[in-house]
Order: C-alpha cells, then structure tokens, then sequence
C-alpha cells in the first residue's frame, strides 16, 4: 500500500509537468525531437529553476545538442507542442538568435548577447488571473516578416509561477528549435540578452504570488518584445 501511494503521487508531479517536444509549421506538427533539441532527462518533463544555469538557455545539455534544422517563411506563423499540456499557470514567451555566419543552427551553441524576444503573452485579469495558455497543447506565434533570412534557433519559454511567490520558485518549461528563415526582411532586431544573464530570480515577473493578493498588473520578465 505504501509502495503503490508513493508511486501514484510521483505519478500525480510527473503529469502536472510538460515538454515541448517538437515544432509545429503550416499547422502541422512534425515529429518530436526532429526539430527541437533533445534535452537531457526529457522524459521526466521537469522544470528548470536556476535562471543563471547554462540550463536555462535551451533546458538540460541543450545548447550542445543537435537536431535538422526546419525552413519557414519569415512573416509566417509557427509553433510547439506542448506535452501533455501546459498545466501550470504562467507567461508564455518566445525568443530567437540568429545564427553568426560560419555557423549552422545545427552546431550553435546560442551563446552571447543574441537572443531577442518575439512573442509574450501574459495574464488576464478578472476576479483571478487567467493565462491564455494553461490547458493549451500547442502554442503558436508569428516569425517577425522584417527578420533577415537564415539559420536561427527558437526558444520557447513556459514559466510556470504556481509557487514563485519566492525567490527560485518559478518553473522554466524550455525547449529550442532549429529553423531556416526564408524571404525576410531587413530588420534589425533590438532588445538582445544572453540565456543566462537575461533573467534574476527576483524579477518581478519571476518572484510574484499570483494568487493572493490578486495581482492588478504583470511585468513580462525579460526584454522588450521585437516585432520588426
Ligand atoms: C535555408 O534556405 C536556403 C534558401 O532556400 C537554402 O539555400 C539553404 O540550403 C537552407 N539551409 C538549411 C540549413 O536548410
């Protein structure tokens, strides 16, 4: 009996966790890991929690993963799954890095001052905090049309702020794409922060009670979004 409730309560944290396991263009997933970088421990679906890890940038051993690298339309919309579902309450955000030239998306590391932020979507507010993704299966946003063509990684951002009410408490649901901007533009994306460095454990968009007092405002961790 002991046994058996000790596994169904590991059981119960496991589910309440989530991957994003693979890109999703013209409405169609691909396949899992075919384009998005294999963490170490994907299965477990947990959580990364140290904003200065090497973790945070692609999730466990990811910025020296490998994965094909998918061509998309600048302008067009893409997506992740998300496995089985976000099931935390939270901010999505979205950021990408343009590959340096000499480089492919398949062997970048994605270090430096390189990632700008193209997607965040906070709460709702009403009686309580609503967020648009919690329940979602896949999330989709919009390749900026002004991005320069070429190779770039694709970070998807779940933080999970269940129990950020201290300092460590949020939880990064993380996974990074490979993809081959086509017909872009010439923009010159702003607001460029390194994974990690962009983010403190105390920002107020990670270190927040949600719950009580409901909050009234909320502030997007991170840079500005750039849309081109
Ligand atoms: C990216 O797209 C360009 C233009 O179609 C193509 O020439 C190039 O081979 C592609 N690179 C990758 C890695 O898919």
């Amino acid at each position: 009996m002991k046994i058996s409730a000790s596994i169904l309560a590991f059981a119960s944290v496991a589910s309440a966790h989530y991957v994003f396991p693979s890109l999703v263009a013209n409405g169609a997933a691909t396949s899992e890991w075919q384009y998005v970088r294999q963490w170490t421990g994907y299965y477990s679906n947990g959580p990364v929690t140290d904003v200065n890890s090497l973790n945070i940038r692609c999730n466990v051993d990811a910025s020296t993963k490998s994965a094909s690298t998918l061509t998309v339309a600048a302008g067009s919309t893409l997506g992740f799954t998300a496995k089985a579902s976000i099931s935390h309450p939270g901010p999505l955000q979205v950021y990408m890095a343009k590959v340096p030239s000499g480089s492919t998306a398949a062997t970048w590391d994605g270090s430096g001052n390189v990632w700008f932020k193209i997607f965040g979507q906070g709460p709702n507010f009403g009686g309580s905090l609503t967020w648009p993704t919690q329940g979602a299966t896949t999330v989709s946003f919009k390749i900026p049309a002004a991005v320069p063509s070429g190779e770039y990684l694709v970070r998807v951002e779940h933080t999970a702020l269940h129990s950020a009410s201290s300092a460590g408490g949020a939880q990064f649901y993380i996974s990074c794409g490979q993809i081959n901007v086509t017909g872009g533009g010439n923009g010159n994306p702003t607001g460029l922060v390194a994974f990690p460095g962009a983010y403190k454990a105390t920002d107020p968009g990670l270190m927040i009670n949600i719950y009580y007092p409901v909050p009234t405002s909320y502030q997007l961790a991170g840079p500005a979004v750039w849309s081109g």
